[in-house]
């Protein structure tokens, strides 16, 4: 045989391995990435297996990479498939002389008595501190079971796949999941308990003209599990912004879910219609709550004070209030905004909050009010430093999206998500699999409420609502810190609940979480 005619066969059999590779990449359904980017997905594969060796000569380091870093996503991306997440060798952030940096003081001897398997906490329900309506008597207060939930993101910014995962996470995860703006969608509608918002375009709950209808939103809230309703007024990526998705993303199912024609640009306003002002505001939120029964709350970006000082002003004067406040970051995620927006409109998170926060606490209001928080709260040290600013529950959106499969590709806002998570495109959204990826929503989940319990019990207390400003101090460099109460303001007893919320909330959860697990004292020991 010639070395010509052995090499026809040879070619014959790599193709056929190859063709064979991607009949198996098409019909598996693990891979979002494989299934859309057969074989060549694989190199991506290749690349991150010997990433770490590549990085450490070439491209970024672990902590470098935003919005975020390799070592976050690597941390979500394990938690995310119950795999081994922890890191070995010490910690390669530079505590020393980084400025800014979060330090967590733990208790020699608390009150709560970490149990000692490491697979402790991981199943066990880590609910609110409050319950969500019961301080203005709404007829559907409830105890949210979850202290974290899935943030607002529409059907449209996202698959119908990635919403259907990640309501079938939320079901699982026993969390709330936020429609976001853009309607309920049928994706919505498995099993995952909801909040609806209601954005300037009043999707889902608007008439042909485009105005609010008070009937569309009660038969909308009554269709499903929606435990409570959530008026947008901005988010942190884009406060202050309108919106429009172009016609070619206006699919049927979109048009149907937002209540718009199909094929036309949707636009959504930068303001309301049905409120001008912060006291017009109150009476709407009063009007939903009643019509509803269900809790009502805003969700904003902080900037000026002014609306907030109105807000708890009118609050403390009047009685009428609004039963939760969702603070966004300006570090937030957006499906799509200018630059200008993203980078620099809103303060970050911690700054946000914590003013926001103190405009209720000097008028006493702050133990009637859930507070949730979003902006990379779906990493544990920043969901710490949120609770004990007086958080009571974080929101996670791309964090999320991360579990779902999401490569920070960062390209959103153009239709082409390698993953399917962030596309209308049906081939790109085909690859991913919404039971599987379901499971991987809610495991990222369980696996922050473990961290946040472990940490809590680490400052001695039972649940990470009762961690206090004190408990967390910001390193100013290698030789000095602040505590973080000191840092934003806070006076004594500010960023915990009500007393009565403290014991409740005590109280369930030492039935939740079996305390101790060391074996027992020696004769000897010393009481
Ligand atoms: C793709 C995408 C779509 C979003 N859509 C909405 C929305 O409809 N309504 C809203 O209030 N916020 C929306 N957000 C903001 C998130 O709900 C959240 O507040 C923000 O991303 C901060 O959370 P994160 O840091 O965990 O992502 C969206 C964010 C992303 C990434
Ligand atoms: S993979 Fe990229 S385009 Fe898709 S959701 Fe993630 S960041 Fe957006």
């Amino acid at each position: 045989m010639t070395r010509a005619s052995r090499a026809v066969p040879a070619a014959v059999g790599a193709v056929a391995a190859v063709a064979a590779v991607a009949v198996h990449d098409v019909v598996q359904r693990k891979h979002a990435l494989l299934r859309n980017f057969p074989v060549i997905g694989r190199a991506r594969v290749l690349i991150e297996a010997i990433g770490p060796e590549l990085r450490q000569y070439v491209v970024a380091g672990n902590n470098e990479e935003r919005p975020f870093t390799r070592d976050q996503r690597r941390w979500v991306y394990a938690s995310a498939k119950k795999e081994n997440n922890y890191f070995g060798f010490g910690t390669d952030n530079d505590v020393e002389y980084t400025a800014g940096f979060p330090v967590i003081n733990h208790r020699t001897f608390g009150r709560a008595v970490p149990p000692s398997s490491p697979a402790a906490g991981y199943e066990v329900q880590l609910p609110c501190a409050k319950v969500l309506g019961a301080a203005r008597g709404r007829a559907a207060a409830f105890r949210p079971a979850s202290v974290v939930n899935i943030s607002a993101m529409s059907f449209g910014s996202l698959s119908g796949n990635a919403v259907e995962a990640l309501n079938r996470g939320a079901g699982l995860a026993d969390c709330l999941h936020n429609t976001g703006e853009g309607g309920l969608s049928p994706h919505h509608r498995h099993g995952g308990e909801l909040i609806f918002q209601i954005g300037t375009a009043y999707f889902g709950c608007r008439d042909e003209h485009g105005r609010f209808s008070l009937d569309k939103l009660k038969a909308v809230v009554a269709s499903a599990p929606v435990r409570a309703v959530e008026i947008k007024l901005s988010q942190g990526a884009k406060p202050g912004l309108g919106g429009l998705l172009p016609a070619a993303k206006v699919s049927s199912d979109i048009a149907a879910t937002r209540g718009i024609p199909a094929g036309q640009d949707c636009i959504s306003p930068s303001r309301h219609a049905e409120f001008s002002d912060t006291d017009s505001l109150l009476e709407w939120v009063e009007l939903l709550a009643a019509e509803t029964g269900l809790p009502v709350g805003i969700k904003s970006a902080v900037g000026d004070l002014v609306f907030w000082d109105e807000l708890t002003t009118l609050m403390a004067e009047t009685g009428r209030g609004v039963d939760f406040v969702t603070i966004d970051g300006g570090e937030g995620g957006t499906g799509a905004a200018p630059l200008i927006f993203t980078d620099s409109v809103s303060l970050p998170f911690q700054l946000g909050f914590s003013r926001g926060y103190a405009k209720f606490a000097e008028r006493g209001l702050q133990e009637q009010v859930v507070f949730i928080g979003a902006g990379k709260l779906g990493l544990s040290d920043n969901a710490v430093v949120a609770f004990a600013l007086g958080c009571d529950m974080v929101n996670v959106a791309r964090e999320a999206m991360l579990a779902i499969g999401c490569v920070q590709a960062q390209k959103c806002h153009t239709d082409t998500c390698p993953t399917g998570v962030a596309t209308q495109k049906a081939w790109l959204a085909r690859g991913l699999d919404p039971q599987l990826k379901s499971v991987r929503a809610a495991t990222y989940i369980k696996t922050l409420r473990r961290d946040l319990v472990k940490v809590a019990q680490a400052c001695g207390v039972e649940h990470p609502g009762l961690i206090d400003s004190s408990s967390v101090e910001i390193l100013n460099g290698r030789t000095a810190s602040t505590p973080l109460h000191e840092v934003y303001g806070y006076q004594p007893g500010w960023g915990l609940p009500s007393p009565t919320d403290q014991d409740d909330i005590i109280g369930l959860m030492r039935a939740r979480e079996p305390q101790g697990g060391t074996a027992p004292p020696s004769p000897t020991a010393v009481d």
